[in-house]
């Protein structure tokens, strides 16, 4: 494995100091005589105690809790016709990869079958540098606008005042936020606690574009099915495994992987034009909206298969560290404003929570040298030797392109494509709540949910919406899914045992009064 340093696991080897002087007595500590107190030149004891006084990094701020696995990702089909990425167009090539699956709001010892969307971070490392896919196992999100994700976190996060989870909060929270309808519609049904980590499917949400290098594109979005089917947990059984083993879906993964069944995934894309999006009922930049697949059909690309166990978990799992922003060119970030967002903010959280070095982690290096002008820093492994540590001042970037610079720094790559016009400007609120919000979770509960989907969800939904105890905050509720169907309110309210009748929120517009994304996509 090139990219991540397996330790010498299981190998019997002699006990160090960790400046490797062998230690004949691993369990004493030195003293005087038989009741002195202890000696200050016994660094065997003094480097084991302050090395576990400084064990516990910062768990993730949400994802903490999660199971990681090695495989490979193979390009089936060439995708020459609308991207230039080296990636996608060299078929039957396998790149090293490395799955992280999550839950969202738990702490790190939180319950693998807890309620809640799936983290779904994969890292593919390609020899034009690491292309990380940080998605989760739904195709929609909660917000639309970035500058709500804080304050709709620490709603599923526990009560500043009291530390416990707080179903008000929760409630509160997204029915002020209504467009979080689709997205709270697939968390209550049974998607919402899937059958261990690997069960499921992989949605980017987001919309990306895929670029070619005569400057021509189109948006994309990714998904994930799994080959052996998206399984799910009842609530009930969700709840109980819980208690029994909460670990319950890093055990499914690495059990699954030992007895060689490796977990797989057929990768499709789906496509849009400029044209199309222009036209599209939604906007395309909006992720709390699906696109039809009937109308953008689901053009398969490649495998993903998981097939070894981490050797340590630490080094390879919770050391991992996943952005949107670590990309390849050729396949680039549309202007989500949620996507444009995360782009800086997980290289904020790694440096924060690993250290600025945290790209030098062996887990994390791409396969490909890095040469640049970074420097030191606490915890520099690959500190680029001797290389110069600034681009030559004498000769203009742009001469020494490609031709080596003057002082043997790195030379810059010939420039790819990029995509960087942008016309238009459409600003406007991003919570302004119409009919459109609603359609889609509207006939995911009439059309795609059978009956006991149906009855599961409304079950999942009373359980939890039994802990609000704001008189206000329950009303919003059910009027949230009066608007979503009039039937979800009236059942969740029988299974609450008070009266149905719910009228739908106030304040949304109507489908044609809608504001939709008028920008121009360049
Ligand atoms: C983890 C921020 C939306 C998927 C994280 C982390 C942060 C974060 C700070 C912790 C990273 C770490 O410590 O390693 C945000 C912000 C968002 C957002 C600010 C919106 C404004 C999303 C969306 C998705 C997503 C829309 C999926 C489509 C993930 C995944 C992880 C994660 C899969 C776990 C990565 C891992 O396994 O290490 N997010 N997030 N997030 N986020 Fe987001």
């Amino acid at each position: 494995m090139p990219s991540v340093q397996v330790s010498n696991s299981k190998d019997g080897a002699v006990y160090t100091t960790s400046n490797g002087a062998p230690v004949a007595e691993p369990y004493a500590a030195q003293r005087i005589g038989t009741t002195g107190p202890l000696l200050l030149q016994d660094f065997h004891h003094l480097d084991l105690l302050a090395h576990f006084d400084r064990e516990r990094i910062p768990e993730r701020v949400v994802h903490a809790k999660g199971a990681g696995a090695h495989g490979y990702f193979e390009l089936t089909h060439d995708l020459s016709d609308i991207t230039s990425a080296k990636l996608f167009t060299e078929v039957g090539k396998k790149h090293r990869t490395t799955v992280r699956f999550s839950t969202v709001g738990g702490e790190l010892g939180s319950a693998d079958t807890a309620r809640d969307p799936r983290g779904f971070a994969i890292k593919i490392r390609s020899e034009q540098g690491n292309l990380d896919w940080v998605f989760n196992n739904t195709p929609v999100f909660f917000i639309r606008d970035p500058a709500k994700f804080p304050h709709f976190i620490h709603t599923q996060k526990r009560d500043p005042q009291t530390h416990l989870k707080d179903a008000d909060m929760f409630w509160d929270y997204l029915t002020q936020n209504p467009e979080s309808a689709h997205q709270v519609t697939i968390l209550f049904s049974d998607r919402g606690t899937p059958d261990g980590y690997h069960n499921m499917h992989g949605y980017s949400g987001h919309t990306f574009k895929l670029v070619k290098d005569d400057g021509s594109w189109v948006y994309t979005q990714i998904h994930l099915i799994a080959d052996g089917g998206f399984k799910t947990l009842d609530g009930r059984t969700a709840g109980r495994l819980s208690g029994e083993n909460p670990d319950y879906g890093i055990q499914a993964l690495i059990e699954s992987i030992e007895a060689k069944k490796y977990p797989s995934w057929t990768v499709y894309v789906q496509t849009m034009t400029a044209e199309q999006a222009e036209n599209f009922r939604y906007n395309v930049l909006d992720l709390t909206k699906v696109w039809p697949h009937k109308d953008y059909p689901m053009r398969p690309i490649g495998k993903l298969v998981l097939n070894e166990n981490v050797q340590n978990y630490f080094a390879e799992v919770e050391q991992i560290a996943f952005s949107p922003s670590h990309s390849i060119p050729y396949f680039e970030p549309s202007c989500d404003p949620v996507l444009q967002s995360r782009l800086f903010s997980y290289p904020d959280t790694h440096r924060h929570r690993l250290g600025v070095n945290y790209s030098q982690l062996p887990v994390n290096q791409p396969i490909v040298p890095v040469a640049n002008f970074q420097r030191d820093g606490f915890m520099s492994i690959n500190n680029q030797g001797a290389r110069p540590n600034y681009q030559s001042s004498i000769v203009p970037l742009t001469f020494v392109k490609n031709k080596g610079s003057i002082n043997g720094a790195p030379r810059d790559e010939e420039r790819h494509v990029k995509h960087e016009r942008w016309l238009a400007g459409a600003y406007w609120d991003l919570s302004e709540v119409s009919e459109l919000e609603f359609e889609q979770p509207r006939a995911l509960y009439t059309t795609v949910m059978n009956d006991v989907d149906r009855k599961h969800l409304v079950n999942n939904l009373v359980d939890h919406i039994r802990g609000v105890k704001s008189k206000e905050v329950l009303a919003r509720t059910l009027s949230y899914w009066a608007t979503v169907h009039q039937d979800i309110s009236d059942r969740v309210a029988a299974g609450l045992c008070i009266p149905g009748g719910a009228r739908p929120l106030p304040n949304v517009k109507p489908a044609s009064a809608a504001v939709r994304f008028r920008t121009q996509h360049v």
